[in-house]
């Protein structure tokens, strides 16, 4: 059996009348950056996040870039990112001429917690710390609360990276609804995906929104009246009508993903191995099954991907440890849960057209491994 870790055709083709009438019409329409469609899609996501803005850009990482800028983080400022996570949540600080500050991961969640942050903060930095970037980590939430009171306490911006966890909930409100900002990913792989790259940035302050739509769109306030340095960050109607089609039903697909979940903690239980731990604070819309094995994840991922199994680790390298930050001056053994963690993880396939058939193949393989 082969079983990839995402089948997009699968998710496509039950709602591909829906999507090839919605790109028609955008074919037809011509308008193809911003505009009605782009701003019916961001009334939409504002709905659905219960968020009183939702501000459409080009991807992620732009999202995360242009929310540090609109919250005024300069070059040379320090701000605070997990060291476990996608490249991009330090890079987009980096992009922009800030410094990642490296914490350290909680060890069940594999999310950055207020005891991380605040080692940081009480320690020495050669950098003065602004701003906080906690990551909702394969699709469940940080603890938002212990982050907010110390961001509070120090004066710091807080922009929560919630490419993975679009939908999740930290104790009834969504995911990026809950700092200053929160940047979202529709990359293709992501729970609600684009056909291409495509992002955007939820916000409650109203004075922030107008800033971000600025910035997105070249610093144009109106036609060749540019009041800031902006960026070309916009979104396209073709992702926008796409994304429009596909949020609703995500949170279907969600759910399908959480019973996936269930069903492997279920068959897997008693087994030395851990299956993701999920705070009583957050829900967790599971963009990633993640396993932890004792040891090194190597042998059984080596396992999964010869039975056909497209198993994958995220992320392999701690950002601390990466090359292109090897400026920051970090080394190994400086945030050792993440080091571990590193080692550590592997995922499941667990996207929403999984077959009973086809999880029962991936338990059964899992099982064949550890049981010997
Ligand atoms: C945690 C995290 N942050 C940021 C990004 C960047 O998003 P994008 O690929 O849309 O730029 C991603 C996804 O790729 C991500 O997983």
């Amino acid at each position: 059996m082969k079983i990839p870790a995402l089948d997009l055709k699968k998710q496509i083709a039950p709602i591909r009348g829906e999507l090839d009438s919605a790109i028609k019409e955008v074919i037809d329409h011509t308008g193809f950056i911003l505009g009605e469609r782009v701003e019916r899609f961001e009334r939409h996501v504002a709905q659905y996040c219960n968020v009183k803005y939702a501000v459409g850009v080009s991807n992620g990482t732009d999202a995360l870039s242009l929310a540090l800028l609109a919250l005024g983080i300069k070059s040379g400022e320090g701000v605070i990112c997990p060291a476990f996570t996608y490249y991009a949540t330090a890079g987009a600080a980096a992009a922009i001429g800030a410094v990642p500050v490296f914490a350290d991961i909680d060890k069940d969640t594999y999310n950055i917690s207020a005891g991380s942050v605040r080692k940081i903060l009480a320690g020495k930095n050669k950098v003065k710390i602004k701003a906080v970037i906690p990551v909702h980590l394969y699709g469940q939430c940080a603890d938002m609360r212990g982050i907010l009171k110390l961001a509070r306490e120090y004066k710091l911006k807080v922009v929560e990276d919630a490419a993975q966890s679009f939908g999740a909930e930290f104790k009834g409100k969504k995911s990026g609804t809950l700092g200053d900002c929160g940047a979202v990913s529709f990359y293709p792989g992501k729970n609600l995906g684009a056909f291409g790259d495509a992002g955007c940035i939820l916000t409650n302050n109203k004075g922030l929104a107008e800033k971000l739509r600025i910035l997105r769109n070249q610093g144009n306030k109106s036609s060749y009246i540019h009041l800031f340095l902006g960026r070309n960050n916009r979104l396209d109607s073709l992702q926008a009508v796409v994304l429009d089609v596909k949020l609703k039903y995500l949170d279907v697909w969600n759910k399908k993903r959480m019973e996936t979940a269930g069903f492997y903690n279920r068959k897997l239980a008693g087994l030395p191995l851990k299956t993701p731990f999920v705070a009583d604070y957050t829900t967790h819309i599971y963009h990633q099954y993640v396993l932890r094995v004792q040891g090194q994840s190597k042998g059984l991922l080596e396992h999964l991907r010869r039975k056909g199994i497209d198993s994958r680790v995220f992320y392999p390298i701690p950002l601390h440890l990466q090359e292109c930050f090897k400026y920051l001056g970090y080394k190994k053994g400086d945030l050792p849960e993440s080091e571990r963690a590193a080692r550590q993880v592997l995922t499941l396939p667990i996207y929403p057209e999984l077959s009973r058939q086809e999880k029962d193949y991936i338990i059964q393989s899992v099982k064949e491994y550890v049981n010997g």
